[in-house]
């Protein structure tokens, strides 16, 4: 998944416009972008959209953000949510594996009562967004099957740490957030589970969106999470793997294959090993955009 546009659940307007803006997935929200006392009826009109979404083809991938376990809210939500069957959640405010374990035993219930099969609603979590999640990064591997990425956020991160800002006067995110990036990006390799970016918020500043980006992909992130449909063309373009990518990836598998005992291969004048070929077959893997 490249684009994974949040809609806040209780605007029938905007899931709509959702579906036809290109992303790769919608995150329908219950969390933060809806009120305390909306929530009931943003449930209502997750579920009443997911019915109507699901069936369609092509589709974007469907995830609900639910509120987190400390709120007292999940268990109705998903109560509302998970008959209607979701891809997946994504799980706000995550303290490692033992918050994953927690979320798994919830959808499990709720898959039962339903007749879902055992494990059909992946987990998506947010992995960054307390300070105690930080030290818990380690901990997601072999949590649960259900796992399927990880993501970060700053912003409550922020409200966490009591600090003033999280970018500098040039856009830039202050260290304690540049942790939590990386932080995110290992916990994702250690679990075997994709890495996806954090919003962009300024969504009038493309420029900045593409840079962002930019760095996201360079660095390991597979994805990235969008605000605003403008957002989507931008994310879906940096990372789409470009024809040259690909053809370089294809190289080193296609020299490799025809060396299968080979440690290592020269093409063009350069070295590639073992680590070069899985990097270049998971390449290859992410070219086909994830539409069900
Ligand atoms: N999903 C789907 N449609 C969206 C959208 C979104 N996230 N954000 C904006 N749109 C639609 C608007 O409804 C508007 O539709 P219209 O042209 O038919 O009227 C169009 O795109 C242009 O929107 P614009 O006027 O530029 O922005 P806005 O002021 O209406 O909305 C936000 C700005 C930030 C409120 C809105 O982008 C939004 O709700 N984003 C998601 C917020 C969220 O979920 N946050 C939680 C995660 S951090
Ligand atoms: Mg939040």
């Amino acid at each position: 998944m490249r684009s994974l546009l949040f809609v806040p659940a209780d605007s029938a307007k905007k899931l709509e416009k959702g579906m036809g803006s290109g992303a790769d997935a919608l995150i329908v929200d219950l969390e933060d972008s809806v009120a305390l006392d909306v929530k009931p009826r943003a449930r209502e009109s997750a579920a009443a959209f997911l019915k109507e979404a699901t069936p369609a083809t092509p589709r974007p991938y469907l995830i609900v953000r639910i509120n987190g376990l400390q709120t007292g809210l999940i268990d109705a939500d998903l109560d509302a949510i998970a008959p209607a069957r979701p891809d997946a959640i994504m799980l706000p405010k995550a303290e490692g594996g033992s918050s994953i374990v927690h979320a798994d035993a919830k959808l499990a219930v709720r898959e039962a009562m339903s007749g879902l099969p055992d494990g059909s609603i992946k987990i998506i979590a947010i992995a960054t967004e307390t300070a105690a999640a930080l030290f818990r990064a380690g901990s997601y591997a072999g949590a649960s099957a259900r796992l399927s990425a990880l993501t970060w956020g700053a912003e409550d991160l922020s409200a966490d740490l009591g600090a003033e800002a999280n970018r500098d006067a040039y856009g830039q995110f202050l260290d304690p957030y540049r942790l939590a990036r990386t932080l995110c990006l290992a916990a994702a390799a250690a679990a075997a589970v994709t890495a996806i970016d954090t919003v962009y918020v300024d969504f009038r500043d493309s420029d900045g969106l593409r840079r962002e980006c930019e760095e996201a992909r360079r660095d390991g992130f597979t994805g990235k999470m969008a605000i605003h449909p403008a957002q989507i063309p931008i994310i879906n373009a940096v990372f789409t793997p470009t024809p040259e990518a690909l053809a370089r990836a294809q190289a080193i598998v296609d020299a490799f294959a025809a060396n299968p005992t080979a440690g290592v291969v020269g093409i063009d004048g350069v070295m590639y090993d073992r680590p070069h070929l899985a990097r270049a077959a998971r390449l290859i893997g992410r070219a086909a955009p994830t539409k069900s």
